[in-house]
């Protein structure tokens, strides 16, 4: 009690600040699903969760690989004897095999069209850690880093919360199909430096969550041409690189500057992690890789705060080093996602509910602007508490991805069962065909005589188709940041 009545004084200005944001009402989400989650038989009429970016379509894949290989882990009879050399094992830069396993896999990963040198990989909690460190590692207190909107909400705690760095959102719109513009980004830098904001670089996340878009070649190298022009960093979140399910492939900024020979490579940082594209986000495999070896030689020092246990090291070097699995998991796991995605998009698209075009990413981008009484941000949380409270779904509001525009959703699809996504689908029928949304026009569509709602054309057409475990040391015992997916 006394330490809450007195925090002002006892604590930290970071204690006590809201920069960690869970407070936000996008969270409320997670508060519903955890308090009422649904269960096929206990608890059919609960919430499904639909808010989470988990991978959990391949799980069988990694279990028959572990019990297929018994010493890759210390925990078996077949692996004990590695015991004591794992448990001791405390070099802040790695077990060379899980760095020369981890650069091949992101090689692989990245259609081996290129190749990472397993010196630059800095390793770190998750891509959480790895986003922190690296702000703290180019950029002061004040200083900016531009971010194109709408981004993941996280960013705000990763990249701003400890480090006191600013984010400066570069506003993308459903006219140009959310699409990065240079024009946006040239016009955000402008405004920066206009209000005396010392921008210090580009924080990109290719693909895009919450979009579920790639970046093309074109945009890729004008990025690459304005850090340059600015002489200022890029930095690439490729978290969701193995996530890309059809065509078009996906480029990683490693092969533009493979091609950009005007490009100061010292610039450049890519951020990885094993939590979606394998989905492990419990093993908090997070990497650092740098073109830059100050800031590889900075990172190093700074990831004795997160660094990942030798126990997990080993077991993903094994994994990893494993070829023909590596191989039948990444063919497999796209094969899984372009399945939930096109059930999911398509059974929604057959009721009139468009979602942005998308290849890759655990999520779409659904468009229900139709559905809001009015263009605000209150109408889009007033919607969203219906779908929650309602139709017991929990999908993410746009506003908390920092969306300029009110009434988009995002809605993930690899973090349940078949039978549950049918249900989820089942339930979003059932709310828009029995027009329990607000105020919905309802225009009969020629080629489905049983459908009463369309939410009709965009200009942009062509292109419009959590969680219970916790740490100790988690701010609330059913924190949702916990798993801020
Ligand atoms: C774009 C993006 N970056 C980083 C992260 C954090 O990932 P990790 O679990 O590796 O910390 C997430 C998690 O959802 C994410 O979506």
């Amino acid at each position: 009690m006394g330490l809450f009545s007195d925090k002002q004084n006892l604590l930290s200005k970071i204690a006590i600040n809201e920069g960690h944001g869970e407070n936000s009402p996008y969270f409320d989400g997670w508060k519903a699903y955890d308090s009422n989650p649904f269960h096929p038989t206990k608890n059919p009429g609960g919430v499904i969760q639909m808010g989470l970016a988990e991978n959990q379509l391949c799980f069988d894949l990694i279990t028959e690989w572990i019990k297929e290989h018994p010493e890759a882990s210390i925990c078996t009879n077949e692996g004990a004897d590695e015991f004591k050399d794992i448990a001791i094992f405390q070099d802040y830069h790695g077990l060379p095999a899980f760095r020369n396993a981890i650069a091949k896999f992101m090689g692989i990963v990245r259609g081996n069209k290129v190749t990472f040198d397993p010196n630059n990989i800095v390793m770190s909690g998750g891509a959480t850690g790895a986003a922190e460190t690296i702000s703290f590692c180019l950029a002061d207190p004040g200083d900016a880093f531009l971010v194109p909107s709408p981004y993941y909400p996280a960013f705000d705690r990763d990249i701003r919360w400890r480090t006191g760095v600013q984010l400066v959102p570069v506003t993308c719109e459903s006219s140009n199909c959310f699409t990065l513009s240079l024009t946006a980004l040239e016009a955000a830098y402008k405004k920066a430096q206009e209000a005396g904001i010392k921008v210090k670089g580009l924080f990109i996340n290719n693909p895009s969550n919450p979009l579920g878009t790639i970046l093309d070649r074109k945009t890729l190298t004008g990025i690459v041409r304005f850090i340059n022009e600015k002489n200022i960093h890029l930095v690439c979140d490729e978290i969701y690189a193995a996530t890309v399910f059809s065509q078009p492939d996906f480029i990683s900024i490693s092969e533009i500057l493979e091609e950009e020979v005007e490009c100061n490579r010292n610039l450049v940082h890519i951020l990885y992690s094993l939590s979606k594209d394998m989905g492990l986000p419990g093993f908090r495999v997070g990497i650092i890789y740098s073109y830059n070896k100050q800031v590889i030689l900075c990172a190093r020092k700074m990831s004795s705060f997160g660094l990942v246990s030798t126990q997990t090291q080993h077991l993903i070097a094994s994994l990893l080093s494993d070829d023909g699995f590596v191989e039948r998991f990444i063919t497999e796991s796209a094969k899984r996602l372009a399945f939930r995605h096109k059930t999911l998009t398509g059974g929604l698209s057959l009721i009139g509910i468009s979602s942005l075009k998308s290849n890759a990413g655990l999520f779409f981008w659904m468009d229900l602007r139709r559905l809001l009484k009015e263009p605000t941000e209150e109408a889009e949380m007033k919607l969203w508490r219906i779908i929650i409270n309602e139709v017991k779904l929990n999908v993410s509001p746009g506003s908390s991805f920092h969306c300029s525009e009110p009434g988009w959703f995002r809605v993930c699809f690899a973090n349940m069962d078949d039978k549950t996504m049918e249900v989820a689908l089942q339930r979003i029928r059932q709310f828009v065909l029995q027009d329990k949304a607000v105020e919905v026009p309802v225009k009969k569509q020629k080629w489905k005589n049983n459908l009463r709602l369309s939410f009709s054309s965009l200009k942009c057409e062509d292109t419009m188709m959590t969680p219970r475990v916790m740490t100790p040391n988690s701010p609330l015992p059913h924190s949702p940041l916990v798993r801020a997916v």
